[in-house]
């Protein structure tokens, strides 16, 4: 099916990829004491194999002390991960396919007791106290400092070690969004106040990360409206406010945008179709990915509260219109590509009765 818009190669610089499907970023707590080994390296190969375009891994914590939020979580640092990564990288290459590591800071979502060491409360833009105990630890400007450092470092490794580029996680919650939220950030410095102050960490990141890459290594940017703690928190509410938001974290020198929502055919703003990654790519002039429920038939929040909920194949014809129309450049498959490593290639093929359902079980492996 040559006219399937999915499987039309994209181009931006350096970077060329054979399809429009990418995988999204998906944690999966397989690999014990951080570090990928074979059994992650066979589950990216699978992907690239079956006609991934561009796979965007699990996420991966930068190195700073309080990056990780969880157990069994890849770091990207350390030689020993990065040497996993490594065969990941080249085992992807060897299939045609492109590979970015997710680089990720939980900040205030962390908890005390979390590896590596249990002694090291949340790190946010602004303290949190319960009962005389520091359960997020308030950044001070060298901790802000530290960590975008950690962050220019791990862009600078995966270039190293033969990346295509690098996604920086700016979404659900997580460090960079606590900074962009005004629930999670109550800094009275340059670092807080309006939604350009609270820019400012995300702004500076991006500086540092493009500048540690050079000017060339593709930096992806994923942001999102909805928080992990609360999803129907939105962090602009008209185009032009998502224009002004949008305008300095693109100068610093994203090149794609990764604009997550949990359903794609949502119009973002009132009196328009267009999506989140519609209306990014209309403001920004950059391309896009899209996420959200592609090819299934229920959204992937529901799934992570209930155990019994099956996610069936639901149809492409509305994704490809608006790929067709170019709303956006790319599409990002979660859970479908999480259950199905052949996803791509069935639909490739036309093959979209074959397509598997998701439901929590296929978290249980790393097939
Ligand atoms: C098991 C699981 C783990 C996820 N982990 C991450 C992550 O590490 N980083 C991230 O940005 N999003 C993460 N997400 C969100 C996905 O990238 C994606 O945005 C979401 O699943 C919606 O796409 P889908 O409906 O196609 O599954 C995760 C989703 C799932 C289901």
């Amino acid at each position: 099916m040559p006219s399937n818009p999915l499987f039309q190669p994209f181009t931006l610089g350096a970077l060329e990829l054979p399809s429009r499907v990418v995988m999204a970023p998906m944690t999966r707590t397989f690999c014990p004491g951080g570090v990928p080994h074979a059994g992650v390296v066979e589950y990216y190969r699978r992907r690239a194999a079956a006609g991934v375009g561009l796979i965007i891994t699990e996420g991966t914590t930068v190195g700073h002390r309080a990056a990780n939020g969880y157990p069994n979580v890849p770091r990207f640092h350390g030689e020993d991960a990065l040497a996993g990564w490594k065969q990941v990288v080249d085992a992807v290459h060897a299939e045609g396919g492109r590979i970015v590591p997710q680089l990720w800071h939980v900040g205030m979502v962390r908890r005390l007791g979390t590896e590596p060491d249990a002694s090291v409360p949340g790190y946010g833009p602004s303290e949190k106290v319960k009962d005389g105990q520091v359960l997020v630890h308030g950044m001070s400007h060298d901790d802000i400092r530290e960590v975008i450092a950690a962050f220019a470092q791990a862009a600078r490794d995966a270039k190293a070690i033969g990346m295509d580029g690098v996604e920086i996680h700016g979404a659900h919650g997580y460090l960079i969004d606590q900074f962009f939220w005004d629930a999670s950030n109550r800094r009275s410095d340059e670092y807080g106040g309006d939604l350009a102050g609270r820019s400012r960490f995300a702004i500076e990141l991006i500086q540092a990360v493009r500048a540690a890459v050079g000017p060339d290594f593709p930096i992806i940017f994923r942001f999102s409206q909805w928080k992990q703690q609360d999803y129907s928190a939105r962090l602009v509410e008209t185009p032009q406010a998502l224009a002004a938001f949008l305008e300095p974290l693109s100068a610093a020198g994203v090149d794609i945008f990764h604009c997550s929502t949990r359903r794609f055919w949502e119009p973002e703003f009132e009196g328009s179709e267009l999506n989140l990654a519609g209306w990014t790519r209309k403001l920004t002039g950059k391309p896009t990915i899209t996420v959200g429920s592609v090819g299934l038939d229920g959204e992937f929040l529901q799934f992570m509260v209930a155990t019994d909920k099956v996610a069936k194949p639901a149809s492409l014809e509305g994704l490809l219109r608006r790929l067709g129309d170019e709303e956006f450049d790319l599409v990002a498959v979660g859970r479908a590509l999480l259950v199905d490593g052949e996803w791509a290639q069935k639909v490739r093929e036309g093959r979209e009765a074959d397509v598997l359902p998701f439901s929590r079980e296929a978290l249980t492996t790393l097939a």
